[in-house]
């Protein structure tokens, strides 16, 4: 395998919108960002995803682009972005924009063009089809409810829309807007980001004949990713993109793709593949809770085991998947994947430790790092995330009162990634001293950064310690390139592996179960624990004991 230089980097996403705010006006700026890089230095953070700063009229929170060469005012002004990449790589960090070119802004005037002449020269960057017998082309549902297509006011056209109606989907054969989105991505390259986290990018390609199919609910609709998973050849203008964009640069990018057909990991994620590297979301079904059949958070947790399992020996001799554990479209991972009897710092250091020494990049996530949770609104009033708001109405029409509908809010809500981040226990956490744009979790005066850098046994500590070990001289290449080894597999509540390079072997042992496990392995005989997230120290030459949620790493 040829090295590259991103394939030891650890990387850290940030939410500007909730990150920092330096002027008061309640929403997180670039000023915020770079205030605090030297904080993620010292986390040991090398590479930073910025989620959506061009300007957007919010419907999606930034993921619907209005103009792609402009920083959003609320974020700041390209001069603060400038002063922002120079001060990242003064300190060797780098700094990735997300990229959302499936679909830009209603409000974008490629759009608005589009809308006054859907059968001219801009019509044809979107998809416009006329209706059929008085209802939409197909049945499709788009990602967030609703009908994936919207009536044109005033003509027999609809839009397609696969997100909100306000994110139109853009049309990949149409050579000219390629170019457009070309000249841009290397607009930004140019102007030194590293690279892109790649949003639905696998939605890119479309039946053109937008087939209908059989309804999967009472609203008569099949969810668009039907179409998605059906249609043949995105691989061809994924080549094309990363020819003309990417690979003249050596960009790092990390694709966000669900859906992806059985054996396309290596086109992918491959020497010469797609992306540097795609989200390793495999464990996300079995979280869902609306799925039944995975029985309790104790019992998925152990099915989460082996799926990572299987993901991590997927890519083995393919190339490097992304570690997460959260990101802006998900709970809190300590409320998400962790048991009641797991849900505290102990749970939370060994959840952080499985993730961050599989093999592949690992992504931190704003808040994870100490241990931020899931944040309790008292009414739907105070959620603004588009796709809760959809839940929400869905559960009260299906018969849910208002305090179950709010409880499953509180479950899967994506704002509960985005409340702001807990610098402080002064009011807002530090965040803002003005009025923050989503609530605080009030829970900022145990849960902040400012107490846990001072303590030695917080998670933010331990965070510190886990990467540092990922980064340092002595195991930076075990860490990296060594093999993936599932490890005592079959033992139940038992999460362990090895990671093997030439004739090095550095060990995980996790246990995930409520009682003490004893586990039948030798690595203590004349090993050493390098990692442990409890004071209380295993030993024993053929077996040894560990707490519930005890980790080690163990050489
Ligand atoms: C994935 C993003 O992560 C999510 O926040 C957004 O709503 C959709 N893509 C649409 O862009």
């Amino acid at each position: 395998m040829n090295k590259k230089w991103w394939h030891d980097k650890v990387a850290y996403q940030i939410y500007p919108k909730s990150f920092r705010d330096t002027n008061g006006d309640g929403i997180g700026d670039l000023k915020g960002v770079t205030e605090k890089l030297d904080y993620l230095k010292d986390l040991g953070i090398d590479i930073i995803w910025l989620s959506p700063i061009y300007q957007s009229p919010f419907v999606d929170e930034g993921y619907d682009i209005s103009d792609y060469y402009q920083i959003d005012e609320a974020f700041g002004t390209m001069e603060d972005f400038d002063t922002l990449l120079a001060e990242a790589k003064k300190r060797d960090m780098h700094i990735l924009m997300d990229l959302v070119i499936n679909h830009c802004s209603d409000k974008h005037e490629w759009f608005q063009k589009a809308l006054k002449d859907p059968e001219g020269e801009y019509g044809d960057y979107f998809y416009f089809r006329k209706g059929k017998d008085g209802n939409p082309p197909s049945n499709y549902r788009s990602y967030f409810g609703g009908s994936a297509w919207e009536k044109v006011e005033g003509s027999d056209y609809y839009y397609l829309h696969m997100f909100a109606k306000e994110q139109p989907d853009l049309n990949w054969n149409n050579e000219k807007l390629l170019k457009e989105l070309y000249d841009m991505i290397n607009w930004w390259l140019e102007k030194g980001v590293s690279g892109f986290r790649i949003d639905a990018i696998i939605n890119i390609k479309k039946d053109p004949d937008f087939e209908s199919f059989e309804p999967d609910g009472l609203d008569g609709l099949a969810w668009v990713w039907r179409m998605v998973e059906k249609v043949e050849g995105v691989g061809e203008l994924l080549e094309d993109l990363k020819k003309n964009t990417f690979e003249r640069y050596d960009a790092f990018t990390v694709a966000e793709v669900f859906n992806m057909k059985e054996n396309e990991l290596s086109q992918f994620i491959g020497e010469n593949g797609h992306f540097s590297t795609m989200f390793d979301f495999s464990a996300h079904p079995v979280f869902d809770k609306k799925k039944k059949p995975y029985g309790s958070t104790a019992a998925r947790l152990e099915i989460m085991k082996h799926v990572l399992f299987q993901s991590q020996l997927k890519c083995e001799n393919v190339g490097f998947m992304a570690n997460v554990l959260e990101n802006h479209d998900c709970p809190r991972c300590i409320d998400r994947y962790l048991p009641p009897y797991a849900q505290n710092d102990t749970g939370a250091k060994m959840l952080g430790t499985i993730s961050l020494l599989f093999r592949g990049i690992p992504f931190l996530y704003q808040g994870q790092e100490i241990g931020m949770r899931n944040c309790r609104m008292e009414s739907i009033d105070d959620y603004d995330d588009i796709g809760t708001r959809w839940e929400y109405q869905t559960a009260i029409e299906a018969g849910a009162t208002e305090e179950e509908a709010l409880e499953a809010c509180y479950h899967s809500s994506r704002d509960n990634a985005r409340t702001p981040m807990q610098w402080d226990d002064s009011p807002n956490a530090g965040f803002t001293t003005g009025n923050p744009w989503l609530k605080t979790n009030p829970n900022y005066k145990e849960i902040n950064v400012k107490a846990q850098l001072q303590e030695e046994d917080s998670i933010l500590s331990y965070y510190k310690e886990l990467v540092a070990l990922r980064r340092s001289p002595e195991y930076r290449e075990i860490f990296t390139y060594g093999t993936f080894l599932p490890v005592l597999e079959d033992v139940q509540g038992l999460l362990a592996y090895e990671r093997r390079l030439g004739d090095k072997s550095i060990f995980v042992f996790a246990n995930l179960s409520e009682k003490e496990i004893t586990v039948r392995h030798n690595v203590l005989a004349g090993g050493r624990i390098l990692l442990n997230n409890l004071r209380e120290i295993p030993t024993g030459e053929d077996e040894f004991t560990l707490k519930s949620c005890q980790v080690i790493v163990a050489l």
